[in-house]
């Protein structure tokens, strides 16, 4: 997801070399070392993650092997010849206790095993690596790839037939025309493509150490959700606020995780822009691709 829209947004100014998990395995240090020795890039870039965050808590060797020991890998391939490196990790390295946006240098706690693991590939890159762009990032959702907005229009454009149909024989919404989505986790919904666009200007600007970026203010699931749904003109949905511990999933998740944008605003000069109209920009070309 957020790899290709990186892809075409560094293109314009870059040579920017696209690899697959078909050309790199980043578990494998000699696919690492050849895909350096053959492109000899200035910078790397890893967009690469074991990103299902459920899926973690039942393979955490596979986890940790990708967001952990394969940024080690990267290192070593990179060490040599001193080049530069642009990772990303997560808002899940926090535990999700705090009442005010984290800071870069707030100490991390994660509470589940992808945290873990992205939280041992930031200590993999902070000790081997003198030349790192380590960027937080929260709620992802892009044009390629599943994400949360999707999953809740295509959710909605199901449960849209169910709701005329019920409208029609005047029965009132049942749980086939209702959404339930959790109120009680906060973060920042982020678009990859302001995102992409975010990590240009740190690399401009030369940036080191770790950003937190992410869309501007914060929102919960349940809010995002309905703001999705009307703006993509679902109004037949309703969106029922539920708890976290009513869907019974495997990984715990922070209940608040919103990142401070201030280091951000402060290197490069510039705001991201809000998420809801990040949400529309997304929706305006994801409707266009269709
Ligand atoms: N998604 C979010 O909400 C979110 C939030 C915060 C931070 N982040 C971080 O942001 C970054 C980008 O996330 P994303 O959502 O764009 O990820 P994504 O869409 O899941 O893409 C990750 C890519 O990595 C590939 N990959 C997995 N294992 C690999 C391996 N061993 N070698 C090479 N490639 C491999 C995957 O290929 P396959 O699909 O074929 O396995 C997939 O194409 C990640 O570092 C992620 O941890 C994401």
């Amino acid at each position: 997801m957020l790899g290709s829209d990186l892809l075409s947004r560094l293109s314009s100014e870059h040579e920017v070399i696209g690899m697959d998990k078909d050309e790199i395995d980043i578990v494998s240090a000699s696919d690492c070392d050849k895909a350096i020795q053959d492109t000899s890039p200035e910078i790397v870039i890893n967009a690469a993650a074991y990103t299902n965050v459920d899926a973690c808590e039942k393979d955490r060797a596979g986890c940790f092997a990708v967001n952990a020991e394969a940024v080690k890998n990267i290192c070593e391939a990179c060490r040599k010849s001193a080049i530069r490196i642009v990772h990303f990790s997560t808002d899940y390295v926090f535990d999700g206790k705090a009442n005010a946006p984290y800071k870069e240098e707030d100490p991390c706690n994660p509470i589940n095993v992808y945290g873990e693991s992205k939280l041992a590939g930031e200590k993999y890159l902070q000790s081997l690596s003198d030349n790192y762009l380590l960027i937080r990032t929260s709620w992802l959702y892009g044009l390629k790839g599943n994400n949360f907005v999707k999953a809740i229009l295509e959710k909605a454009k199901a449960k849209t037939y169910i709701a005329d149909t019920m409208e029609k024989v005047k029965a009132k919404p049942t749980k086939s025309s209702i959404l339930e989505v959790v109120d009680d986790q906060i973060g920042s919904p982020t678009y990859t493509k302001d995102l992409a666009a975010a990590v240009a200007l740190l690399i401009e600007k030369n940036a080191q150490g770790i950003y937190h970026v992410t869309n501007r203010g914060n929102c919960t699931w349940h809010q995002f959700a309905e703001r999705i749904l009307k703006e993509a003109g679902f109004d037949k949905i309703e969106v029922k606020p539920i708890k976290s511990s009513q869907l019974k999933r495997p990984a715990e998740r922070p209940s608040y995780s919103v990142l401070s944008k201030e280091k951000f605003i402060q290197t490069t000069g510039k705001s991201m822009q809000p998420w809801q109209l990040a949400l529309q920009d997304y929706l305006n070309n994801y409707r266009s691709e269709r």
